[in-house]
């Protein structure tokens, strides 16, 4: 499935940041948490939506599996959220993506295998940690220390649920 948050234009980035009154770096960063929030946005729908609707031999552990990595997303969510609101932007992220996995919706997510779902989510984990690696490394000097710890954090969250989701496959 192709990740939504990839496709957003300029214009829609930097809508991502509207309403701060802030500029410069700031506002770059304030862009970027918003993207992120909304690739984590769209995780923590599919991984809810997945929670649901896994079926088979495997569906209780992977029921109480999907159940933690969702409430983590959730926690990850609110957290960058609130940074861009601590550093002067403003956060309206999810609104964007509940558009999106509507749309995905009518393709079916629900009729995915197993398997495929499972796949689906280590994808957006992949964008969401390519994204965060790219913006660390472009930043590097720019990036204020708490939002940097905070993204260096996310980093290590995705990647460990991407590992424990891939430890799934079969
Ligand atoms: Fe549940």
């Amino acid at each position: 499935m192709t990740n939504e948050f990839l496709k957003l234009s300029n214009d829609d980035k930097s809508a991502l940041s509207e309403g701060s009154t802030i500029h410069g770096e700031k506002a770059q960063t304030v862009t970027i948490l918003n993207e992120l929030a909304d690739a984590q946005f769209m995780l923590l729908g599919k991984t809810l939506c997945y929670h649901w609707n896994v079926s088979g031999p495997r569906f209780h552990s992977l029921h109480v599996f999907l159940d933690g990595q969702y409430n983590a997303l959730l926690k990850m969510l609110d957290t960058m959220a609130e940074r861009v609101k601590i550093i002067g932007g403003a956060a309206f992220a999810p609104m964007r993506q509940l558009e999106s996995f509507s749309n995905g919706r009518k393709h079916d997510l629900e009729k995915l295998s197993t398997n495929e779902m499972i796949s689906d989510l280590v994808r957006e984990h992949h964008t969401v940690i390519a994204t965060t690696e790219n913006f660390l490394k472009k930043n590097d000097s720019k990036i204020d220390p708490g939002t940097e710890d905070l993204l260096v954090a996310n980093l290590r969250e995705h990647q460990k649920m991407t590992w424990m989701l891939k430890s799934h496959l079969s």
